[in-house]
């Protein structure tokens, strides 16, 4: 049997284990110490998210995040129905209703006249949701610009969702304007900049590039083992908002009171990262712009192979012209009358060749934990381990999974690799 090739398993670059044996060194084996505070720091410097709270997962930085906007029983948050559910469950942590929008299928991400008109009705009926949770889907920014001005126009904060999403960028609304006119001589080598991995494109915050996540009340990275970069498990809450972040930070440690003795006026959590992993962190911060610019080359060279037109029933993730995709992963969407068999059995046929490939993520809405409100009206009993939720739309993102498949986009396959799962793919074409 040939090797395993892996979805998306981890690439270190090198210097994450100098940073591991610092951490030793200074026996901070620990979830605080000088490793924490240095990853936040670059992390904050990368982002241009001016301030930071390591963590322990993802889905902890948006429980803490959500906690803060003091969402609580019976309030609704507008989320993506197309997503990873730890971009969900901390709504139910906290006794709210999520309320699943449907993606476009220019971006695959929320829909933002759907999410306008949501927001339409629910200020005429007097319950505005309190807040919203697009998902930055396989590393694709969102349309931030017009998630924000709807957003801004209704009063609700924005948490973005940007566990899949680290070194991707998107234009701020002014420069989209201008490349629209015409004037987008440096909007181009910008392009390029980034195209070649140029670190300073998009960092600090103040380009005409952002990082995703730049500009919400609070953004949410997941360092989890299969992410672009990885601590093994971790996440980090960011804002620009200082005050956000010191009380997330004063809950993911145990809400401890700044006495000697333990003091609790409330109730925290133990959400922190490790020492450890920070130092696993830094190091692959170090080498994320390499990471960004392999991945997009995997995307291109899957692309020249499969989705030139020459086969039929074969199209891949557009990517939105206002952002910078960090294409996590590579995915395609199979039609089944035009290519000869479904996505399922591309998949099995590739895991017969001991290689992994994945289903796009099951839309919220179709997950049996959830019982929408409609379906739960003509229920005659409700089931008390399901979660009351609500959904506009969801044909797109159910298309999309009952299409779509995630191809092996590891940062350190090689070109073989590649051809290897190329050929398997042309393989399955109906004869
Ligand atoms: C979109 C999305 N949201 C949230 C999460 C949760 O992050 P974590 O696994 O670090 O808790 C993940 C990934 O795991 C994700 O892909």
């Amino acid at each position: 049997m040939k090797n395993r090739i892996f979805l998306s398993p981890p690439h270190m670059g090198g210097d994450e284990i100098k940073y591991v044996q610092k951490a030793f060194e200074s026996n901070y084996i620990a979830p605080l110490g000088p490793q924490v505070d240095a990853f936040e720091r670059e992390f904050s410097e990368y982002t241009g998210l001016q301030y930071c709270v390591a963590l322990a997962s993802g889905t902890a930085a948006m429980h803490l995040g959500l906690r803060y906007l003091g969402i609580g029983p019976g309030d609704e948050v507008l989320c993506s129905t197309l997503t990873f559910i730890g971009s969900v469950t901390p709504v139910t942590f906290l006794g709210g209703t999520p309320v699943f929008i449907d993606c476009d299928r220019e971006t695959w991400n929320m829909d933002p006249v759907l999410l306008e008109a949501e927001l339409e009705r629910c200020a005429k009926a007097g319950n505005l949701p309190k807040a919203v949770v697009p998902t930055d889907l396989y590393g694709q920014c969102c349309d931030y610009a017009r998630i924000y001005e709807v957003c801004e126009r209704f009063g609700v904060p924005v948490v973005m969702d940007v566990a899949e999403a680290m070194g991707a960028r998107y234009l701020r609304t002014d420069e989209r304007e201008s490349e629209r006119a015409g004037e987008s001589e440096s909007v181009k080598a910008d392009e390029e900049g980034l195209k070649l991995g140029r670190s300073e494109v998009g960092k600090s915050g103040t380009g005409r590039w952002l990082h995703a996540g730049k500009g919400a009340r609070a953004a949410v990275f997941s360092f989890n083992g299969n992410k672009i970069m990885t601590t093994s498990g971790g996440g980090m809450l960011a804002s620009d908002d200082g005050e956000l972040i010191e009380k997330a930070r004063f809950w993911s440690q145990q809400a401890r009171e700044p006495f000697v003795h333990y003091e609790h006026t409330e109730i925290g959590y133990n959400y922190r990262m490790s020492n450890i992993l920070a130092a696993i962190g830094r190091g692959q911060l170090a080498v994320l712009d390499e990471r960004v610019r392999r991945k997009r080359e995997i995307f291109d060279y899957y692309h020249a192979a499969l989705g030139c037109g020459d086969i039929p029933g074969i199209e891949f993730m557009p990517e939105a012209s206002y952002g910078r995709c960090n294409r996590w992963l590579t995915v395609v969407l199979i039609t089944p009358e035009m290519f000869g068999v479904d996505c399922e059995a591309v998949r099995q046929a590739l895991e017969a060749e001991n290689i992994e490939s994945r289903p796009v993520w099951k839309p919220m809405h179709l997950q049996p934990v959830f019982e929408l409100a409609t379906e739960r009206h003509r229920k005659t009993q409700t089931d008390k381990r399901k979660y009351t939720a609500r959904c506009v739309g969801g044909k797109v993102a159910e298309d999309l999974f009952e299409r779509g498949l995630c191809l092996p986009s590891g940062t350190a396959m090689t070109n073989s690799d590649l051809d290897r799962v190329i050929d398997i793919v042309l393989k399955c074409r109906r004869a």
